[in-house]
């Protein structure tokens, strides 16, 4: 019978490299990524009240409202894709609310990925990440310069990525961690988010592998 598919959450303060890790995860496994943060800047885009009313918080650093956010990912998780590939859940959930609701309504991840980035290291990679809106890839003028003159004169910045507004980000990050941290104590992984992205998937890789292996051995002994 085909395993379970993976179900995987992945946390961390603004600009801790979580979308970065995005990427390389579902390169190697194949996961359905949903990034909260994503789906909201789509919304906006679409011109739509929802999005309209997202942005007023997302410029302010502050969580947009949970009947916003909450439907959005439940709605993305519903979808039949997410349910046979297994998802990457990234910003999500970030209050004890949105945690709760995810809960209520079934879904339970099987690891949870924390990535530990000290705050000035934080501030340098918001300050200088770039997006490509062509392919939607993350770059970083210093860390990952686009490859090549083409890519770098379409590059893009996110309008809550200045140093003032990356501190009120910070802000609510620090309110709200610990209560989501609680509900997923015993499935953690402290990854240190500080060094390459190389080493930081590296790190998430074992965590990856050795879960796959441990659900091997357990259905191996039924
Ligand atoms: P969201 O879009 O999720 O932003 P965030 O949490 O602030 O995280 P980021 O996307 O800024 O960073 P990241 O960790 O993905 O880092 P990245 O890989 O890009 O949320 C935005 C807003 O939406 C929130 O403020 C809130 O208002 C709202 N929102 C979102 N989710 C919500 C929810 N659930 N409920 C309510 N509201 C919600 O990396 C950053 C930079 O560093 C890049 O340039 C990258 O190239 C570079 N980099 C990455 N890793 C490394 C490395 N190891 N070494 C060197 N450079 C690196």
């Amino acid at each position: 019978a085909k395993p379970e598919p993976l179900k995987i959450m992945i946390s961390g303060a603004p600009a801790s490299g979580k979308g970065t890790q995005c990427e390389l995860i579902t390169k190697k496994y194949q996961l359905v990524h949903i990034a909260a943060g994503d789906l909201l800047r789509a919304e906006i885009a679409r011109g739509s009240d929802n999005g309209r009313r997202a942005k007023e918080y997302m410029e302010k650093g502050q969580l947009v409202p949970d009947e916003i956010a909450v439907m959005m990912v439940k709605e993305r998780l519903l979808k039949p894709d997410s349910k046979e590939n297994g998802w990457l859940l990234d910003g999500y959930p970030r209050s004890f609310s949105q945690a709760s609701a995810l809960k209520e309504f079934g879904f339970e991840p099987d690891l949870f990925i924390l990535l530990e980035v000290s705050e000035d290291i934080l501030v340098e990679r918001v300050v200088g990440r770039r997006l490509d809106p062509v392919t939607g890839k993350i770059y970083h003028l210093k860390y990952s310069p686009p490859e090549t003159e083409e890519i770098a004169a379409r590059l893009t910045q996110r309008f809550d990525d200045t140093e003032e507004k990356v501190k009120l980000r910070l802000q609510t990050h620090h309110q709200n961690v610990e209560a989501v941290l609680s509900m997923y104590e015993d499935i953690t992984v402290k990854i240190n988010g500080n060094v390459s992205k190389e080493e930081v998937f590296a790190q998430i890789d074992r965590e990856l592998k050795n879960l796959i292996e441990q659900r091997k051995a357990t259905s191996g002994s039924l």
